[in-house]
């Protein structure tokens, strides 16, 4: 059984990452005179799609041509078909919030999700009809508070594990409304670990791991322990094998994980760390290549962009904003650079320039 109850923060190097709580009340309204075109959507683009690696494994292996991946997979040419990870066994789940929703779906929906319909779901707080539409029936009201507070948040995570919990795929990976996510370097990253053992892949947003002190027991003086783990910031993008999430489910699953965050009193993600790295005693996985808008977006090198699984961005002031660096369409059209970094990655969408 859970040996802590309330527990308190003692070291926090940074500050609490994650949880869009930092930059996402500044959030621009400027997206809302966008509008979806739903028109511009390429409908085929992601059905049945099955990634294939170019060669070996290796997390951060060199850059590999993935616009030629996902073309080849599309007219069904895949050359390798011994390695590969069909995308299909991936559960994706997308954080959002119903006053993000204006903002910031439309461009996920006309860029990443096009290649991973199937596989993503996106979790709020209110009933969209618009919305609904536009993700095929993908978007699940978790009917949790549409608050930023640390229960809604957690509130939703509990939701996002359950259903996927219920879902029969091999891999659970939350992201935020704020991330983009490299859909064919995520299905390659996910081809170097069996989803039967235990695997938390993500990256953490503090140098050192967490310092919690216990200090629920009687024996307050006697009794009390620091726990120290690691724990993926949400923000950035994480995933969960069956096989750990099913080894959580007896003590977070059906609802629990929300007691759980209660009980320490820390957000989704720190409380996901907790379960994993200090009821489990599972070790997080780090990997380099998932970003969250607390890294400064404009360091990731151009070059490398087809390695990295996740980017973000935020906005810092009117006209201050952290996101990647990147030519392409005019930031008034494309304030967020996703449009652009999509067509980067994969040209041949048909609302690319050519
Ligand atoms: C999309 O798929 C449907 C059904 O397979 C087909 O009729 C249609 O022509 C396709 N559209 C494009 C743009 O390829
Ligand atoms: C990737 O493949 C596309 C299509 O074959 C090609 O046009 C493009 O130049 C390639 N990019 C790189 C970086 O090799
Ligand atoms: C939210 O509430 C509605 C109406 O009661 C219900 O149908 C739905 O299943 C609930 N959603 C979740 C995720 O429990
Ligand atoms: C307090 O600590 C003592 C010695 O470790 C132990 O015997 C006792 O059961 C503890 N009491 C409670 C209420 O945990
Ligand atoms: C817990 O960690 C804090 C901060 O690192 C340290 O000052 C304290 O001595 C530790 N307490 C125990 C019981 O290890």
């Amino acid at each position: 059984m859970l040996v802590l109850g309330s527990a308190f923060l003692v070291v926090y190097q940074r500050h609490i990452p994650s949880n869009s709580e930092i930059g996402t009340q500044q959030l621009s309204p400027r997206w809302q005179d966008r509008g979806t075109k739903s028109k511009d959507y390429d409908e085929n683009e992601s059905n049945n799609l099955v990634m294939t690696m170019a060669s070996g494994p290796g997390v951060g292996t060199p850059a590999k041509n993935y616009s030629q991946g996902v073309s080849a997979s599309h007219t069904g040419k895949s050359s390798d078909p011994g390695k590969s990870v069909d995308l299909k066994s991936v559960f994706i789940s997308v954080k959002t919030t119903s006053s993000f929703h204006k903002s910031r779906l439309p461009v996920i929906l006309k860029t990443w999700f096009q290649l991973a319909k199937q596989q993503t779901w996106f979790f709020t707080d209110a009933d969209d009809e618009h919305f609904q539409k536009e993700t095929n029936n993908h978007m699940i009201n978790t009917n949790c508070s549409s608050s930023h507070g640390r229960k809604a948040l957690c509130c939703k995570m509990s939701v996002e594990f359950d259903v996927f919990l219920e879902s029969n795929e091999k891999w659970f990976c939350h992201f935020d409304d704020d991330n983009y996510v490299n859909v064919p370097r995520l299905a390659t990253l996910l081809a170097n670990y069996s989803p039967q053992e235990d695997w938390y892949l993500g990256k953490p947003s503090i140098r050192a791991p967490l310092v919690i002190l216990n200090r629920e027991d009687k024996n307050f003086s006697k009794n009390r322990q620091n726990v120290t783990f690691w724990f993926a910031t949400g923000g950035a993008g994480f995933c969960l094998s069956r096989a750990l999430a099913l080894k959580m489910k007896p003590i977070a699953g059906s609802g629990k994980f929300i007691s759980i965050g209660e009980r320490i009193r820390l957000p989704d993600d720190v409380t996901m760390g907790y379960i994993i790295e200090h009821m489990l005693g599972k070790s997080l996985t780090m990997v380099d290549e998932f970003h969250s808008h607390l890294e400064p977006m404009k360091f990731l090198g151009q070059d490398t962009f087809q390695d990295q699984i996740t980017f973000s961005y935020s906005q810092y002031g009117k006209d201050d904003w952290n996101v990647v660096k990147i030519d392409g369409f005019a930031p008034r059209i494309d304030r967020t650079r996703f449009l652009s970094l999509h067509c980067y990655l994969f040209p041949y969408f048909t609302f690319c320039p050519r």
